[in-house]
């Protein structure tokens, strides 16, 4: 008996060892990239736009919602409420995570350390050292224009 456990190399222990930790070293990696994801998505899925003007149908924008757009070859945040169309960069002044619309509050919000701006990009709260950049933005015939 106690010769076969310690012939057995790769015994049961060992296998569960290795098991457990190639189950929390795989759930470490997609943490790691679902939250990446989430902060810096991809150009893919939010456009690759270098142009000095970028035009969106006003149905992909509902009213109390957001999107996020590549303008002038960096993230920006497009915004739609009762009192319009808003535009702003998507970049949070603070470390560079990207911004999100919370319709309920009525504020932008970051992700990363809860920077709060407003419509105007103004600093509400948080560690942002400076207002996000806006840009111009209009409703034109169902479309949205951007700068
Ligand atoms: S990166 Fe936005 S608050 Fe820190």
């Amino acid at each position: 008996m106690e010769e076969s456990s310690k012939g057995d190399v790769f015994g049961r222990r060992t296998f569960l060892d290795y098991m457990i930790g190639f189950g929390v070293t795989s759930w470490a990696l997609l943490t790691v990239y679902v939250t990446g994801a989430y902060l810096w998505p991809s150009k893919k899925s939010i456009g690759t736009n270098t142009e000095d003007s970028v035009s969106i149908p006003l149905s992909d924008v509902p009213e109390g919602s957001s999107r996020k757009i590549r303008y002038k070859a960096n993230p920006a945040i497009v915004v739609r409420t009762k009192e319009g169309v808003f535009a702003l960069s998507a970049v949070c002044p603070h470390l560079g995570c990207l911004v999100n619309w919370h319709d309920g509050e009525k504020l932008i919000e970051c992700p990363c350390h809860a920077a709060k701006f407003d419509l105007r990009g103004n600093v509400l709260g948080g560690p942002a050292p400076k207002p996000l950049e806006t840009f111009k933005a209009e409703i034109k015939e169902n479309v949205i224009k951007i700068g």
